[in-house]
């Protein structure tokens, strides 16, 4: 299994392996919209796309686009206007395919990303972590790298998407809560 950089010919793959876990017209079409904003990495096993995580960088809750984010960066040291408490990384999902679940290679992503934003010196990491019917699919591998419980939103795909018809709860709209969890750096 390797990781490596999103490149468009998965492009397909993931929007498949996406719509098999979350259902059709979820908030996640956004982001190969506006895919300036994402890294996206996907991790690849003799040419299978076998799993992705997409996060990004915030500054006061509000997205850096990745080459926004290399002029702040490429000033890290001549300014101090960015103080380092602002700047954030936001997970917006790791989804690996059914059958290579439990081998490691989301713990590989999480790590990969904890990485990258100690050294581009966040000061925490965010993600929304999917509750169904009391479940939270991702608990263990958070827990697993210290992440912090910190709130429940309850019917928040639901109240966000309407349209999403989800396929976690297998409702539209989505009746799934959203646990906020965060890792401080
Ligand atoms: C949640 C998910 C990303 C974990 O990825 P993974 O590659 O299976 O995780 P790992 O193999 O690294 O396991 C990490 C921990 O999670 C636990 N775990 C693995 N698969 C799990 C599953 N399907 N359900 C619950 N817990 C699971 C393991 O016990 C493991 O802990 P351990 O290493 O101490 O034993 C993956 O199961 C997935 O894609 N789920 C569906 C989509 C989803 O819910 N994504 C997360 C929200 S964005």
């Amino acid at each position: 299994m390797k990781i490596i950089n999103y490149e468009e010919n998965f492009f397909n793959e993931i929007n498949t392996l996406q719509q098999s876990q979350w259902g059709e017209g979820s908030d996640t079409d956004e982001i190969f919209n506006n895919i300036e904003n994402y890294y996206i990495k996907i991790s690849i096993e003799e040419n299978e796309l076998i799993g992705v995580a997409i996060y990004h960088l915030e500054i006061n809750n509000k997205i850096i686009p990745k080459n926004e984010f290399e002029i702040i960066k490429s000033n890290f040291n001549k300014t101090k206007n960015l103080k380092s408490n602002e700047l954030s990384c936001f997970i917006d999902f790791i989804i690996i395919k059914d059958k290579f679940q439990g081998q490691g290679i989301g713990s590989a992503f999480l790590e990969y990303i904890i990485n990258f934003s100690k050294e581009n010196k966040c000061n925490f990491i965010e993600c929304e972590a999917i509750e169904v019917y009391g479940i939270i699919n991702s608990k263990k591998l958070l827990q697993k790298f210290n992440f912090e419980f910190q709130d429940v939103f309850e019917n928040y795909w639901g109240k966000k998407c309407p349209n999403f018809y989800c396929k976690q709860c297998n409702k539209k709209p989505c009746v799934c809560s959203m646990n906020k969890y965060k890792k401080f750096l």
